[in-house]
């Protein structure tokens, strides 16, 4: 009979963990902020695959989040977490308060993580990614994972995520899965649970743009490709924040094709904010 082992304390979490990890069972981390979709279930999934344990932290970072009203109202939703959970088997489930997770109070530091954590969502949400890396570096350090699974649709977070590892030096294996999508194309997101059913039919048009992007790459340049898909949202219901094709490794525009490219977007769909990306070769 699957079962959640749910906790609360740091304390508490870390001795379960050091039990297991002396018996040499492997760790996966899920790391997220609850509001549980299909996307984050695919994670656990894989987690369970590769690794002996599974925790996944359930956590509303406030350090992330440069607008207080979209904390305010970002989905919460942690009966129903719970109940999904409880479908995929044996897991750790950690729902920390803020002492638990920075017992020491919110670190100062910011780790240069380059310029990559000033573009993009790093333009515009200002302060996100620090506020990123401090809660995954403290989740790290507490429940330190062998391997810990991120999603693609946060793209630039995981290319950020990877760096941090990298610098730290941490002995943990970055996993990025694929994004799930719903039927008409729109990619899964807590968020989505905001939108009304016509907004979210609405929103199908971000990945519209995307894939117009991807069947075009052979007879448009990156800057045709980026006008021509920017204006499938002139007058339309979606206010778009960007239309960026960048290089896949360091996200900076691309003058040509000749490097790993992908389109990444920002719009709004009413007040919701929505992201999303798309290799495109
Ligand atoms: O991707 C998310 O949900 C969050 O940014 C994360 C990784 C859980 C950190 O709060």
């Amino acid at each position: 009979m699957p079962s959640i082992n749910h906790f609360q304390k740091r304390s508490l979490l870390i001795e379960q963990l050091n039990a297991e990890k002396k018996v040499g069972k492997t760790i996966g981390f899920v790391p997220t902020m609850g509001a549980l979709h299909q996307g984050h279930l695919s994670l656990v999934e894989q987690a369970k695959k590769e690794c002996d344990i599974v925790v996944v932290s359930i956590y509303v970072n406030p350090l992330q989040f440069n607008n207080p009203n979209d904390l305010k109202n970002y989905p919460r939703s942690l009966a129903n977490d719970f109940s999904l959970l409880s479908n995929h088997g044996n897991i750790i489930v950690f729902c920390p308060s803020f002492d638990d997770v920075f017992p020491n109070g919110e670190e100062q530091y910011t780790l240069n993580v380059g310029e990559i954590a000033n573009l993009l969502e790093g333009h515009y949400r200002p302060g996100h990614f620090t506020g990123v890396i401090k809660v995954v570096n403290a989740l790290f350090n507490l429940i330190k994972p062998n391997k810990a699974y991120f999603g693609n649709k946060d793209y630039q977070q995981v290319l950020i995520v990877k760096k941090m590892v990298q610098i730290l030096g941490q002995d943990v294996k970055i996993i990025a899965c694929p994004t799930h999508r719903s039927k008409n194309g729109l990619a899964m997101s807590s968020r989505n649970a905001l939108l009304s059913e016509q907004e979210g039919r609405e929103a199908a048009l971000i990945y519209e743009a995307l894939k117009l992007c991807k069947e075009k790459i052979n007879s448009l340049s990156p800057a045709e490709l980026k006008a021509e898909a920017s204006s499938l949202f002139e007058n339309g219901p979606l206010k778009l924040e960007y239309l960026e094709i960048v290089s896949a490794d360091e996200l900076v525009p691309i003058n040509n094709w000749e490097q790993k490219s992908i389109c990444c977007i920002a719009a709004y769909c009413g007040k919701v904010r929505l992201i999303d990306n798309l290799m495109l070769n």
